[in-house]
Order: structure tokens, then C-alpha cells, then sequence
């Protein structure tokens, strides 16, 4: 069974924070496959994805060469990513905070309050296939590490967004 997604709390959409460490590698590729995955299902207009990462050494650069090369080998598009910082305000604009590890969950949950600690979960929470692990870091592996991060990301954005697809309408009365 998929996990709940927690309540919307802004009238304007659905608002999905992806978080890992350095915000280059993991959170850019799902950021970019679920993003890509919400327009191919009409849910644009209601569905916001935006990534960040516990530290900060590559605020403002682009995605690690390797992340970006898996995705445009898949046929997504990987230029516009920029690396941003997790801060206390994150909590309060995102709906959803989803991360890629164990270590990441822990660093969001010290900017939660009793009033958004539900609505950090792990990624793979969603994911049908080993729900609850972890996407493991390829920043200091080889090729194949972001290939088996790609695989893991398609997966289970397809399963958020069947998730969004069933509480969207319902939420904002849509039919
Ligand atoms: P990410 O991978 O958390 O998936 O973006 C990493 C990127 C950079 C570093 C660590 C992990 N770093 O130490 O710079």
C-alpha cells in the first residue's frame, strides 16, 4: 500500500521537496524525473517539485556531470537545475519533504516541528519495490551508481504520481 501523502496547506498546489546531501546527484535526478513524470500526467499546474541538499558547498552550481549525462541519455532534460540549501523555511513551504537517505531524513527532522514532522518521509517510503531503503550516494562510485539511482528514481516517482493522480482532483475539486 502507497504511503498517504499529508495534506495540501496552500490553495495554489501540491508543493514536493527531494533532499540529500550535496543536492548535485540524488535529489537533481528525481527532481528532474518527477517533474518530468507530473507534466506527462496533466499535473503541472497543481504539482510543484523543487530539490535542495542538507549542506551547502554546491549552492548555485549545476548538477554533477555524471547525474546530468544519465538523464540526457534517458531523454530528460538536465540544464536547469541549480543546487540550493535546505533552511527552517522549507518545512513550512513544502507539503511533502522526501529524502534520499537515512542521514538526510535525520538533518530535515531537526528543522521539523511537532506540526511538520509528518510530512518528512523517505523517497523510497514510495518506492513498490523495497519501500523504506535508502538511494544510495554514487557521488563517490562509478557510472553504474547513477544508473541504479535513475532506475530507482523512475520507479518510484511513477508511484507518486499515481498517488498524486488519485488525491489531486479530490483536493482541489477538479473532475
Ligand atoms: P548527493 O551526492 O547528496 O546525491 O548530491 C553528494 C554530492 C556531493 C557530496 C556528497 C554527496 N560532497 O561531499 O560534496
Amino acid at each position: 500500500m502507497l504511503p498517504e501523502l499529508p495534506e495540501p496547506r496552500h490553495g495554489d498546489g501540491y508543493r514536493i521537496a527531494l533532499v540529500c546531501l550535496g543536492n548535485i546527484c540524488r535529489s537533481p535526478m528525481a527532481d528532474v524525473v518527477l517533474e518530468h513524470r507530473v507534466g506527462e500526467a496533466g499535473l503541472a499546474d497543481r504539482v510543484r517539485v523543487a530539490s535542495c541538499g542538507t549542506g551547502g558547498w554546491h549552492v548555485g552550481r549545476p548538477m554533477d556531470d555524471r547525474a546530468a549525462a544519465t538523464l540526457t541519455a534517458a531523454g530528460y532534460d538536465a540544464t536547469r537545475h541549480r543546487a540550493q540549501q535546505l533552511a527552517g523555511g522549507w518545512l513550512e513551504e513544502f507539503d511533502l519533504l522526501l529524502a534520499m537517505d537515512r542521514q538526510n531524513l535525520a538533518d530535515v527532522q531537526l528543522h521539523a516541528t511537532a506540526d511538520t514532522q509528518h510530512r518528512v518521509r523517505l523517497f523510497r517510503d514510495f518506492d513498490p519495490v523495497g519501500p523504506g531503503s535508502e538511494v544510495p550516494d554514487p557521488y563517490y562510485g562509478g557510472g553504474a551508481g547513477f544508473e541504479e539511482v535513475l532506475t530507482m528514481v523512475e520507479r518510484t516517482s511513477a508511484a507518486i504520481v499515481a498517488a498524486l493522480q488519485q488525491r489531486v482532483p479530490r483536493w482541489w475539486d477538479l473532475s
